[in-house]
């Protein structure tokens, strides 16, 4: 990537007289915007990438300073964000200690008998898009996306207070809570791609700073036994150790993303988290020559983190397009036995099982609703028509299938079509790639408005 992200909590100073603040969850900065830049209490403007700082809750803790300058183009004034090194409350426990009893691991599928539930981070997002739809219907369709329940992207140390409040909601809520979780942080993020790159380098300290994020999740998730957490880990990550050790981004990172992600295992494991290690999906694990060596890697991954029984499994096609099951294959699946992720999770199955893995999945399909839309099975970037897909469900069909789910929570954006811009990823500007579009993990109205009205089955 072409500039490190600090993440420190941004703290905008602006005239006394300036009154107006963002909503949670809103925008509060970035190159061009000209919005309110301060955020609502206990929401802090925290700055996620050049074009987009948003309201998240709490303060977060830094280890280095950022700054940067937000110049309005409606209004003459100008202001200036610097960085907050306070530390996030709640968060400085130490979490290396031992497994805590309070954490029993259910035995079996964790989905049965258990309420998903939304996720907040998101549903704020979708509150906040649907007053921008024009069109009745699809704002009535919108606010269904409010209801489902869809993982939250723990993609910057910043974010983990929101985990906090999520889990307190959960827990008051009821004791028969589910919250899903992404974990997606590891240093050098992304090694083969350019739009995800995160916040950790190798190179300066990235290791250090991952666990540190780890044991900040630990420490919260600690304080709510009552409520059981579902975490996918990593993603992308091993699937790129599988095939892309050729590029030299993915080689220098494979010992790093190993400690890491058996740091992570284990970790979660003192609190009971149920885990799902990121699978790639059918047109990138699932092609025949790459299935053996996928369950080898996600054996012997498992075994360095000593089996821990939270580890439930894999997760599939996180973030992608594919078919659950399908008669029709895509064209562009072409030549790959294993068209749909039924078939892909059914072929690698017996192989993950002689690998002493567990062959339980989860399969993604926020976004796959709609088929036949890439030129390429490799575009992953904004795919230009897709739909919101089948719901998450316990009925799948397979016993090797816990739950369909979604993971990706469709809207926010996998990457910029901007040429000059950090983190620029070419895929993003293919032909099938819906363009203009703003940075990865920012809020993309007009494909969410998108997203909502090629649903299928319907929304509404
Ligand atoms: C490796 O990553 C660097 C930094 O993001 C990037 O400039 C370079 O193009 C990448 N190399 C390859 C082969 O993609
Ligand atoms: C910012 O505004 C300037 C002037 O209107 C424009 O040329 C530039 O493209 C804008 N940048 C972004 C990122 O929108
Ligand atoms: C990375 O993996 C993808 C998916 O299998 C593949 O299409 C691509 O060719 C790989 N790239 C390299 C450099 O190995
Ligand atoms: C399971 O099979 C039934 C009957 O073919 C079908 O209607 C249903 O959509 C399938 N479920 C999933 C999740 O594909
Ligand atoms: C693209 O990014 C460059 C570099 O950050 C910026 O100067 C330019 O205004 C951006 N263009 C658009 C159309 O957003």
């Amino acid at each position: 990537m072409k500039h490190t992200i600090s993440l420190a909590a941004l703290v905008a100073l602006v005239p006394a007289y300036v009154t107006a603040q963002a909503a949670e969850y809103a925008q509060c900065g970035g190159i061009n915007y000209s919005g309110p830049t301060t955020c609502v209490s206990p929401y802090v403007c925290t700055y996620s990438n050049p074009y987009y700082s948003q309201c998240l809750p709490g303060t977060s803790s830094s280890s280095s300073s950022h700054s940067t300058t937000t110049t309005s183009s409606s209004s003459s004034h100008s202001t200036t964000t610097s960085s907050s090194t306070s530390k996030s409350s709640g968060t400085s426990t130490s979490t290396s200690s031992s497994a805590s009893s309070t954490f029993t691991p259910p035995a079996g599928n964790p989905f049965l008998g258990k309420n998903a539930l939304p996720n907040p981070f998101y549903t704020a997002e979708i509150q906040a898009a649907i007053p921008l739809i024009s069109d009745a219907n699809t704002a009535k369709a919108a606010a269904v996306v409010e209801t489902i329940p869809t993982f939250f992207w723990i993609d910057q140390v910043a974010k983990v207070p929101t985990l906090d409040t999520t889990l307190a909601a959960a827990a008051a809520a009821g004791s028969n809570n589910l919250v899903e979780i992404v974990i997606y942080d590891l240093p050098n993020r992304d090694c083969h791609a350019k739009a995800s790159n995160g916040e950790f380098q190798i190179s300066d300290n990235g290791v250090a700073n991952y666990e540190n994020y780890i044991d900040q999740i630990v420490a919260v998730i600690k304080k709510y036994p009552t409520v059981t957490v579902v975490a996918v880990i990593e993603p992308d990550s091993l699937a790129n150790l599988v095939t892309n050790l050729s590029d030299p981004n993915c080689s220098a990172a494979e010992t790093a993303y190993k400690q890491c992600i058996t740091y992570a295992i284990q970790q979660l494991s003192t609190v009971g988290v149920i885990q799902y290690l990121d699978a790639g999906h059918a047109g990138w694990l699932g092609w025949p020559a790459n299935l053996q060596p996928a369950a080898t890697l996600f054996g012997q991954i498992l075994q360095s983190a000593g089996t821990p029984n939270t580890v439930r499994g894999l997760a599939t096609n996180v973030a992608n397009y594919n078919s659950y099951q399908t008669n029709s294959p895509d064209p562009c699946t072409q030549g790959d036995p294993n068209y749909d992720e039924l078939l892909y999770i059914t072929a690698l199955a017996p192989l993950l099982q002689s690998a002493n893995f567990p062959a339980h999945f989860i399969v993604d399909q926020g976004r796959s609703g709609q088929q036949n839309l890439r030129q390429q099975w490799g575009d992953w970037c904004n795919i230009k028509g897709a739909g919101f897909g089948i719901r998450p469900t316990t009925n799948t069909n397979s016993s090797f299938v816990d739950s369909i789910v979604w993971v990706k929570p469709g809207g926010e954006c996998d990457g910029t079509s901007n040429s000059s811009a950090p983190r620029y990823d070419s895929t993003c500007s293919l032909s099938d790639a819906d363009q203009p579009s703003p940075q990865a993990g920012a809020w993309f109205q007009e494909y969410f408005q998108t997203l909502v009205q090629k649903a299928n089955p319907p929304l509404i």
